[in-house]
């Protein structure tokens, strides 16, 4: 006994030193020697260091939401906004206090935490407004035609021919708003009016444009006509601060998504480059800008190209300097590749299971990321956590990494049941951003450009045929803006509104035309090559 004796000791005393911070803290728990033997010791991240990125895995139902939850009530606390995914709604607890229980208190108890049960500032998103949170959109053109690839599943080839046509689009004037626009634009290339152009652009075969058409058309098909458009998120939004002084926690519904998982992912991973685009350079800082918590990670590295692949791993890399943290979760390391993975400063590690040889292997592979650690068999630990424990280390102020801990759980003081439907829709009615984001704006864009080229067309032909009703003469209508969503206050039809919502529409085909050449410089990493 005596030599295990003073193993534990010599463990608690390298996890007390290398986990004692002079900067504010996240609380994660408190270091374990044995299955109910708690050291007295406090595991956790320091605030600085979030900026680091961070991984979160185990296998299901061991605790990583959680972990994830109790992460961001401390961040909100320490007035650091938060954007994280909610595929399965049990974050949207966040909002309401927790329910004491003797189990949550019992664990409270052990880890010396103060429970009290709190609510948090949230704010509600629904992907496409999918869902009972503020429509989320983002417009086909920002979206960009990599992001697009990935989520039609397009090869190379295909891929750089889609770049083509976001190319030619941005050349011809033709705004791509949605996906009628880029349908439009490329039905029109492979059109007799079009051919022509597609000749010039070189590169692009109508065999492949005919691929990508029929893509896009399955895309619509399948619900994803929803995730484009306008009003596009306002990437500000995600970086509030409630009256209170705590950050604004922005929870994303994901609507059904089986069919298409992976337009979920990289509608994340767009978000990230734009937030990567929109934010300034600050550095390292004492306090992230945002923290940002991708869950279900591997739909988004599954079946990707390594161009893809380096581009996430570009921006997860860099976006450090703009102060904004990254933390995956997943249910295990290996669903992670390797060049993001090196770059997780902090690793909460659930129990993994041990079941199948596919689970041995993966267990193997876990162990052998971790370079160096004070247990003896590392994967006997990691097979035997309970739930709400983890194996833990961070990067340390310096930027070293800390002990790999034996870690139980802080218990959340939020709601860890989904938040009752009567607040979410209360939330977002008295949302400052619901007028912003729950009218749906349709402006002029390719597909009504083309669509009255092709009748200009067919007028001009008809001139030189026999003479014609003046009556029935086509007189070219400025567009209206499209019904508001069906979910927003409709009796807003009004002359009133129309004209408001006319300003909105004119200032904002400037302001596209501005952006759309700013993108063409700045749309960054997850751009194809221009040529
Ligand atoms: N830190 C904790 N404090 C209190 N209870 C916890 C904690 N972690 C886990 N639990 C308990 O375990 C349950 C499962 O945890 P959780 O939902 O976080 O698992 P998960 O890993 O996210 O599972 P899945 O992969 O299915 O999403 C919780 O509902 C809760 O009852
Ligand atoms: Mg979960």
């Amino acid at each position: 006994m005596g030599a295990s004796d003073a193993a534990d000791q010599e463990l608690t005393d390298a996890v007390r030193a290398g986990y004692a911070f002079e900067g504010a803290v996240l609380e994660l728990g408190g270091l374990l020697l044995g299955a109910d033997r708690l050291a007295g010791v406090p595991v956790r991240i320091p605030l600085a260091m979030l900026t680091r990125h961070g991984l979160i895995a185990g296998a299901t139902g061991t605790g990583k939401t959680r972990t994830l939850q109790l992460l961001v009530e401390q961040l909100s606390a320490q007035g650091v906004p938060v954007f994280a995914a909610d595929i399965k709604g049990d974050l949207s607890g966040l909002a309401q206090p927790g329910e004491p229980s003797e189990k949550l208190t019992a664990r409270a108890a052990t880890l010396g935490q103060q429970w009290t049960a709190t609510g948090f500032p949230v704010e509600f998103y629904a992907i496409g407004g999918v869902g009972s949170g503020l429509p989320l959109r983002v417009t086909m053109s920002a979206f960009g035609p990599t992001l697009l690839s990935k989520v039609l599943g397009l090869n190379e080839t295909q891929e750089s021919s889609l770049g083509l046509v976001f190319h030619y689009a941005d050349r011809a004037g033709l705004p791509l708003l949605d996906l009628a626009d880029l349908r439009a634009v490329v039905a029109h290339l492979l059109s007799d009016d079009g051919k022509a152009e597609l000749k010039e652009l070189g590169g692009l075969s109508s065999a492949t444009a005919g691929v990508i058409l029929r893509e896009l058309i399955g895309l619509e098909d399948q619900g994803g006509d929803v995730f484009f458009g306008e009003p596009e998120l306002d990437t500000a939004d995600l970086l509030q601060v409630a009256p209170d002084g705590r950050g604004l926690v922005s929870l994303v519904e994901l609507p059904q998504l089986q069919d298409r998982p992976a337009i979920f992912s990289t509608f994340l991973m767009w978000l990230l480059a734009d937030l990567f685009h929109e934010l300034p350079e600050v550095g390292d800082v004492d306090k992230p800008k945002l923290v940002f918590f991708f869950d279900e990670a591997h739909l988004l590295f599954a079946d990707a190209s390594k161009a893809f692949l380096d581009q996430v791993a570009q921006t997860v890399r860099l976006i450090r300097s703009k102060g904004v943290g990254v933390f995956f979760v997943t249910q295990g390391p290996t669903d992670v590749p390797e060049a993001v993975l090196a770059q997780l400063g902090s690793r909460v590690q659930h129990q993994l299971r041990a079941h199948t040889p596919n689970d041995a292997k993966a267990l193997k592979a876990t162990v052998a990321t971790y370079p160096t650690s004070g247990y003896a068999d590392l994967g006997a630990v990691l097979t035997g956590l309970g739930i709400g424990e983890a194996i833990v280390t961070v990067m340390d102020e310096r930027g070293a990494p800390t002990p790999v801990a034996w870690t139980r759980l802080r218990a959340p003081e939020s709601r860890m049941d989904p938040c009752d439907p009567d607040l979410v829709a209360a939330t977002v009615a008295a949302s400052p951003r619901a007028g912003k984001y729950q009218a749906t704006l349709d402006r002029e864009s390719a597909r009504e450009i083309l669509a009255g080229r092709l009748e200009n067309g067919a007028a001009k032909q008809a001139d030189e045929a026999p003479p014609r009703d003046p009556a029935t003469e086509h007189v070219p209508v400025p567009k209206a803006p499209r019904k508001s969503s069906s979910k927003s206050s409709s009796k807003s039809s009004s002359k009133q509104d129309d004209t408001v919502v006319e300003q909105v529409v004119k200032s904002a085909a400037f302001k596209d035309f501005m952006r759309t050449a700013a993108r063409e410089i700045a749309r960054g990493v997850f751009k194809t090559g221009r040529r």
